[in-house]
């Protein structure tokens, strides 16, 4: 099923923005235009890595497409020492992506809330937003653990126009605390939330957006095994049954990995 998807891609730029946080692009014909909030299995040529490494699309433009990544474990360890001209493996676009249309119209005040990795999600968003800005007030809130990290990625939402606010966890940078802590202590709430990050920020998300009749979409991250929806390996608990499965449960892969925050029990 995904291996019609598969293709070459090759290294067409690598930059360390910070240690052990790779930005890389790929030149590669993805199957389909790519949607902010999609991702990628991410594959090393070398054959050793059976599962791909699920990646956010942080950019897409025609046959590029750029990743932004930790170097955790053994997979992105081999990605990351893959260097400019090597071939990797790219599968997708896959997931469903924010939800974008008709909220495009109108004024609204719209936040962004990146912890960690869940900036590069975000910054493939702020360009869509952007292009169409109009009357719309875009701020994000990117969180880092601490000045280390440099404030990877907060320049190009500068760039792209979106008033950015920093926050540390240690308060070496920016406003001590986590994004919502920021968002907070500008004392203006938006009106729609997009947000990615790990699950304690997302589930502390959802319950101010519950808490403030906030609409919020939040991108989840699981452990992934296909990625296209077959082994059940990702499943995330939701408020409602499925309506075919009968069960409380959705695939952060095909079904996801954005939701509205209501609609998941995490
Ligand atoms: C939809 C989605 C988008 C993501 N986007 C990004 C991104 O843009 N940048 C980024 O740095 N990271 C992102 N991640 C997390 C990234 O996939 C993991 O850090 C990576 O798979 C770790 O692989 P590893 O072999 O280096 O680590 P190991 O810990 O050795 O991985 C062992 C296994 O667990 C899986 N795994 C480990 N951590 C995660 C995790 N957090 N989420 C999912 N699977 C995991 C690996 O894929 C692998 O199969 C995303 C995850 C998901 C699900
Ligand atoms: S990773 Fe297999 S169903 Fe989602």
């Amino acid at each position: 099923m995904s291996a019609d998807i598969r293709q070459k891609a090759y290294i067409t730029d690598k930059t360390e923005l910070a240690p052990d946080i790779i930005s890389m692009v790929l030149k590669v014909k993805l199957c389909r235009a790519a949607l902010p909030g999609q991702f990628v299995l991410v594959y090393t040529g070398d054959g050793a890595r059976l599962l791909g490494r699920p990646l956010c699309i942080a950019d897409a433009d025609g046959d590029t497409v750029r990743i932004v990544f930790r170097r955790v474990g053994e997979g992105t360890a081999r990605i990351a020492e893959s260097r400019v001209g090597d071939t990797l493996f790219v599968e997708g676009p896959l997931g469903n992506g924010y939800p974008v249309e008709g909220i495009l119209e109108g004024g609204h005040s719209i936040a962004l809330l990146g912890g960690g990795l869940g900036a590069p999600s975000l910054l493939y968003l702020a360009r869509h937003l952007s292009a169409g800005r109009g009357e719309r007030e875009c701020r994000a809130f990117l969180g880092y653990k601490d000045s280390t990290l440099k404030h990877f990625l907060a320049d190009e939402f500068v760039r792209l126009g979106m008033d950015t606010i920093i926050s540390t966890d240690d308060g070496s940078e920016g406003t001590k605390g986590n994004v919502l802590d920021a968002l907070k202590g500008t004392g203006k709430k938006p009106d729609l939330i997009y947000a990615c990050g790990p699950l304690p920020m997302l589930s502390a998300v959802r319950k101010y957006a519950g808490d403030n009749d906030i609409k919020a979409y939040i991108s989840l991250e699981e452990h992934m095994a296909c990625g296209v929806g077959v082994c059940l390996g990702c499943v995330v608990k939701t408020v409602h049954k499925d309506e075919h499965s009968r069960v409380n449960n959705a695939r952060v892969c095909t079904e996801g990995p954005v939701f509205d925050a209501k609609e998941v029990d995490i």
